[in-house]
C-alpha cells in the first residue's frame, strides 16, 4: 500500500473498510477544474512571495495542466485510497514531477482548498442554472404570445373566480422565475469571496499574500476570518435554497398543467413528443415529464434539507463531516438544470384547447365581481353590492342559467339601481375588458406587461 500524504505519525494503514467509507474521489473529482486552478493560483502566488522557487513553480504549473489534460481524455487514473480529489491531483503531481509537487501544499491545507473549489464551481453552477432559467422565461413568454387574447377561467382554492388573459398567467411564472435569478445573482456575490490562505483553520505564520490568489481566481477578496473561511457552508444553504424555490416554481407549473391536461380539464394539449404511453392501457397518453418535474423538486428540497441537518450540529471549525456537502450540492444542481430544461422543452410542445376552453367559460360566474364593480360606479357601498351580486347568483343559480341572461326586471327586483348598460359588464368577454389596475389582467395591462418582458429578455 502507498504511504498517506498524511502517514507520517502512523505505524499502520486503515483498514479497507474505513478507506472506503472516507473516500470522496468517486463523487468529488468533479471538482477537478477548480481545484487545479485554485493549486495554481496558490502556485504562483508562493513564487512571488519567494515561498518556492520560479523553476519549481513552472514545474508545479506545467505539471498541473498536465494533469488537467488527462483528466480530460479520460487517461487519468482516480485513487481512492488517495481519498479525495486534492490528494489524487496532489500525488498525481509528485509522480508525475517529483521533489517540487511537494512544495505545492505550503500554507495550504484541504479545508481551505476543498471550499475555495467547492466556491468557484458554484459560480459556474450558477451561471448555467441562471441561463437555464432565462430559456425557460423566453419559452414562456413565447408561448404567451402564440396565445394572445386567449381567456381562461382563473382559480382561487381552485374554485372559479374571475377570467383571466392566459398571457397573464403565463408571464406570472416569469415574473417568479425573474426572482428566482435575482437570488441566485445575490447568492454567487455573496460566496464569491476567497478562502484560500485560510489553511486548515488559523492562517498561517508563512508571508503568503491572500489577495493575490483571491483576486487571480476572481473572487471579490479574501474572507476577513480564517475559522469563519473553513467551516461555514452557509452559501451552499443559500444556494440550495435558492435552487428550491425554482424547485417549488416548476413544481407548481407542473402540477397545474398535469391538471390541465386531464380530461375533465382538457385545456392543455402536449404534443406525442413530450407525452408517454401506459404498458397496459393503450389509450393512454401521459403528461409524464411534468409529473417527474413535480417529482423532482421533492430531492431539490431533500437536497437542502440534508445540508441544513449536516450543519447544524457542528462546532468550529473544519469537521469532516462537512465533505457530505458534496452529494447533495452536486445532485441539487444536476435536478434543478434538468428540471428548467424539461419544462422549457415542455412549453415549446403544448397547444391550447380553444375550444374546451372556450366551452368551459360561462361556468362558474366569472363576471360575478365585475358586476359587484358595476353597482360600486353606480354608488352602492361595496358590501351592498357584493350581497345584491350574490342574490343574482343565487338566483342564476335556481334558473340554471349565467348572469347576463338574466332579464332587466329580474335584476330591478333586486335592486333598482341596475340599468341596461349592466349587460356590457356581464360575460367573460366583457368582464375581462374592465380590468385596468397597474398589474391587472386588462388587456392593455397585459400588453405592458409583454412589452416589459420582451425589452427585459431582449427579443425583439
Ligand atoms: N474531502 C474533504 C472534504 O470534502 C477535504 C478536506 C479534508 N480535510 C481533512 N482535514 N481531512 O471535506
Amino acid at each position: 500500500k502507498e504511504a498517506k500524504l498524511w502517514g507520517g505519525r502512523f505505524e499502520s494503514s486503515v483498514t479497507d473498510i474505513v478507506e472506503k467509507f472516507s473516500e470522496s474521489v468517486s463523487y468529488d473529482k468533479k471538482l477537478y477544474k477548480q481545484d487545479i486552478n485554485g493549486s495554481k493560483a496558490h502556485a504562483s502566488m508562493l513564487v512571488q512571495q519567494g515561498l518556492i522557487t520560479a523553476e519549481d513553480g513552472d514545474a508545479i504549473l506545467n505539471g498541473l495542466a498536465e494533469i488537467g489534460r488527462s483528466i480530460e481524455s479520460g487517461k487519468f487514473i482516480w485513487r481512492a485510497d488517495r481519498e479525495d480529489v486534492h490528494m489524487n491531483i496532489e500525488a498525481a503531481l509528485t509522480d508525475l514531477i517529483g521533489e517540487p509537487a511537494k512544495k505545492l501544499h505550503t500554507a495550504r491545507s484541504r479545508n481551505d482548498q476543498v471550499c475555495t473549489d467547492v466556491r468557484l464551481w458554484c459560480r459556474d453552477a450558477i451561471d448555467q442554472i441562471l441561463g437555464c432559467i432565462n430559456r425557460l422565461q423566453v419559452a414562456l413568454f413565447n408561448l404567451a404570445i402564440q396565445n394572445k387574447g386567449l381567456i381562461i377561467p382563473g382559480y382561487t382554492h381552485l374554485q372559479r373566480a374571475q377570467p383571466l388573459l392566459l398571457q397573464h398567467l403565463l408571464l406570472a411564472y416569469v415574473e417568479q422565475l425573474e426572482r428566482d435569478s435575482g437570488r441566485l445573482v445575490d447568492c454567487k456575490a455573496r460566496l464569491n469571496f476567497s478562502p484560500l490562505g485560510a489553511c486548515a483553520l488559523a492562517g498561517t505564520g508563512l508571508p503568503i499574500d491572500r489577495f493575490a490568489t483571491s483576486r487571480s481566481l476572481g473572487f471579490t477578496a479574501p474572507l476577513r476570518n480564517s475559522v469563519d473561511a473553513v467551516s461555514d457552508r452557509d452559501f451552499l444553504l443559500e444556494f440550495l435554497s435558492a435552487n428550491s424555490i425554482i424547485a417549488i416554481h416548476l413544481s407548481r407549473l407542473g402540477e397545474e398543467w398535469v391538471l390541465w391536461a386531464s380530461e375533465e380539464f382538457g385545456f392543455l394539449i402536449p404534443s406525442d413528443a413530450v407525452s408517454t404511453g401506459s404498458s397496459i392501457m393503450p389509450q393512454k397518453k401521459n403528461p409524464d415529464p411534468m409529473e417527474l418535474v413535480r417529482g423532482k423538486s421533492a430531492r431539490v428540497i431533500g437536497d437542502l434539507s440534508t445540508l441544513l441537518v449536516l450543519c447544524k450540529g457542528l462546532p468550529q471549525a473544519y469537521n469532516r463531516d462537512l465533505q457530505e456537502d458534496k452529494e447533495p450540492l452536486f445532485d441539487s444542481v444536476e435536478t434543478i438544470v434538468a428540471m428548467l430544461e424539461v419544462t422549457a422543452e415542455f412549453a415549446q410542445n403544448v397547444t391550447f384547447n380553444l375550444e374546451r376552453i372556450s366551452r368551459s367559460l360561462p361556468a362558474g360566474h366569472l363576471d360575478a365581481t365585475t358586476m359587484a364593480d358595476y353597482l360600486v360606479n353606480k354608488g352602492i357601498p361595496f358590501r351592498t353590492s357584493h350581497d345584491i351580486v350574490g342574490k343574482a347568483v343565487a338566483l342564476s343559480l335556481s334558473k340554471g342559467c349565467q348572469l347576463s341572461e338574466l332579464s332587466l326586471d329580474q335584476l330591478r327586483q333586486l335592486h333598482p339601481v341596475f340599468e341596461d348598460d349592466v349587460y356590457s359588464f356581464l360575460g367573460v368577454a366583457n368582464s375581462i375588458k374592465k380590468f385596468c389596475s397597474y398589474g391587472s389582467t386588462g388587456s392593455n395591462c397585459v400588453a405592458e406587461q409583454i412589452s416589459f418582458w420582451r425589452d427585459k429578455l431582449k427579443l425583439s
